[in-house]
């Protein structure tokens, strides 16, 4: 049934070797490491575009990374990625092809999901959603009372708004004049605190879900619908209401016109949408021009891995050092630093393309894994983080590889505010491996003209062990092409390390149990009888009900 190669990772030989690698190297320190390989840093490190990557802060020795490579040709990466990239339906268990990136294809060669190839109607589909943006955007499209467009509300949940958000928060630097919003959560609260803002006037609603079956999205909508019927007349819907989904049938039975919609296709997974027509409000929010660019970069990004070697490639280096960690060192998690507000929510949107994707516990055999899989990731922009959770990195007990994401230009002339910036993503990266001796403690204490008691009791808590690992992705700037390449490049160390981990990356049948049970407790709280539940359940429930 597979249409990946489909092997244990644990019965290939490399892995076997990595493991005797983790015994002998283990007690072997980053500084080690830079003194015993030659030209580390720069062997450690891959230029590509506007992009530096330097994954020398790690415990990985050149012998290491040998092994991981060995272990991604045993598992037959090269293999998967031509399957990944020309429609091959490796979402065996939901039957689909995995195809985000024939959105941003450069269309030089046909892309075929069965017989059909699809550059032609991804194209003729972006080509429907760039005039209509033009129309919003140039104000000829015009609201119920004869006004231009001015705010868009984006109404989705999961792949349906964190991506469009966090790309629209990312990008506010190339907006234009429309206010964008997100409406996600099912809580009323979050919709009518909107709706306090907001002119039915002059607001486009934009309704987002690749099912249009999703119960947050479509109470949120409905919700919305009835609040701004109470100002507009019915006819208005036209003009404020389009909607974004595969479900062409469920949307008309919403009541929104056909000529409003905007097909996806399903080969097109929820949290790799927003290449498609699900990203609308980016494009919206800066028009067709950076909308394109951002496509161009990720397009970029597929290219590099799809046609770069294994040892420059930088989705399988990062995907492979993270496999190191979390199969051999026994890391739990992943923190993901990028140094600029504009970014402060990828963690977030990174959360939900890796752990959805990731976490899994079953293999490509449907048998249950002995091996660990999906990382943990958390995080927040620098150098906030600093302050928040860092403490936890450098003198903590878990060990937390971290990658940091900065930029070499600011946007605005921002005077020395960008040094400052970069200066502290660098000297982290450079304090979490070095540490700080106890030598030098001490005579830091004693220049302080401490006695030497004092020295004594304050020195533990002072030292930094160091050897704490990093990747540093310096990016020259945060353009919506960059952006693109990055997001693709999170992506696509997504997809290797499920290929490596022998699961399926690409559905969330986890995710599916709560819709399902979240609509038989909402019975149980409409209704006077209540269906069979544990104890627990059944007394949360009556509790609610007494209020
Ligand atoms: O959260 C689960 C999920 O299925 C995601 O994969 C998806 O992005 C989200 O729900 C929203 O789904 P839809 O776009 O169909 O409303």
């Amino acid at each position: 049934m597979t249409t990946l190669p489909n092997h244990n990772p644990t019965q290939l030989a490399a892995w076997k070797a990595l493991k005797k690698q983790f015994d002998e190297q283990k007690e072997t320190t980053i500084l080690d490491l830079f003194e015993s390989e030659t030209d580390r840093q720069a062997k450690c490190t891959v230029i590509w575009e506007d992009f530096y990557v330097d994954y020398s802060k790690n415990r990985l020795s050149e012998k290491t990374l040998a092994l991981l490579l060995d272990l991604a040709a045993q598992a037959e990466l090269p293999r998967a990625i031509e399957a990944y990239f020309t429609g091959a339906r490796i979402n065996v268990t939901e039957d689909r092809a995995v195809l985000h990136t024939a959105l941003r294809s450069d269309g030089k060669e046909p892309i075929s999901v069965g017989d059909h190839n699809v550059i032609p109607d991804v194209n003729a589909v972006k080509e429907e959603m760039y005039v209509f943006a033009e129309k919003i955007i140039s104000g000829a499209w015009k609201g119920y009372t004869g006004k231009a467009i001015d705010t868009i509300v984006n109404i989705g949940i999961g792949g349906s708004d964190l991506g469009p958000a966090m790309v629209t928060e990312a990008l506010e630097f190339y907006g234009n004049h429309l206010t964008p919003y997100f409406v996600s959560n099912v809580e009323g609260d979050h919709h009518k605190e909107l709706l306090k803002k907001i002119d039915p006037e002059t607001t486009l609603f934009l309704v987002v879900s690749k099912t249009f079956t999703t119960q947050e999205t479509l109470a949120n909508a409905t919700s919305i619908r009835q609040w701004f019927l109470t100002s507009a007349p019915e006819s208005a819907i036209a003009q404020h209401f389009v909607a974004v989904s595969t479900n062409l049938e469920k949307i008309k039975a919403f009541g929104i016109a056909a000529d409003n919609v905007f097909p996806m296709n399903d080969w097109v997974g929820g949290r790799f949408s927003l290449w498609s027509t699900v990203g609308l409000s980016i494009c919206l929010a800066v028009g067709p021009k950076h909308f394109e660019e951002l496509l161009e970069g990720a397009g970029a990004m597929d290219r590099h891995f799809r046609h770069s070697p294994a040892e420059q490639n930088i989705p399988t280096l990062l995907a492979l050092i993270s496999i190191w960690y979390n199969n051999f060192w026994g890391a739990e998690s992943e923190a993901i630093v990028p140094y600029t507000q504009y970014l402060r929510n990828l963690p977030a949107y990174l959360q939900q393309g890796i752990m959805e994707s990731n976490g899994k516990g079953v293999d490509r055999n449907g048998q249950p894994i002995d091996y660990q899989t999906g990382t943990i990731i958390w995080g927040a922009s620098g150098t906030n983080a600093q302050h928040a959770f860092f403490q936890l990195i450098h003198q903590g007990t878990k060990l937390i590889p971290t990658d940091f994401i900065g930029f070499k230009e600011s946007l605005h002339d921002t005077g020395d505010h960008q040094e400052k910036l970069i200066s502290n993503l660098i000297a982290q990266t450079e304090a979490l491996m070095c540490g700080k001796t106890e030598k030098t403690v001490r005579e830091e204490l004693k220049k302080n003209d401490l006695s030497p008691k004092t020295i004594d009791q304050l020195t533990p808590f002072k030292v930094f062990s160091g050897n704490r690992p990093t990747n540093t992705l310096l990016i020259n700037k945060l353009t919506p092409y960059n952006l693109g390449a990055l997001i693709a490049l999170y992506e696509h160390k997504i997809f290797v390390q499920g290929v490596l981990w022998n699961i399926y990356s690409y559905d969330q049948w986890g995710v599916e149990l709560g819709k399902q049970l979240a609509n038989s407790v909402l019975s149980d709280l409409q209704n006077e009888k209540i269906n069979q539940h544990d104890p627990s359940t059944t007394a949360l429930i009556n509790r609610y009900k007494k209020h």
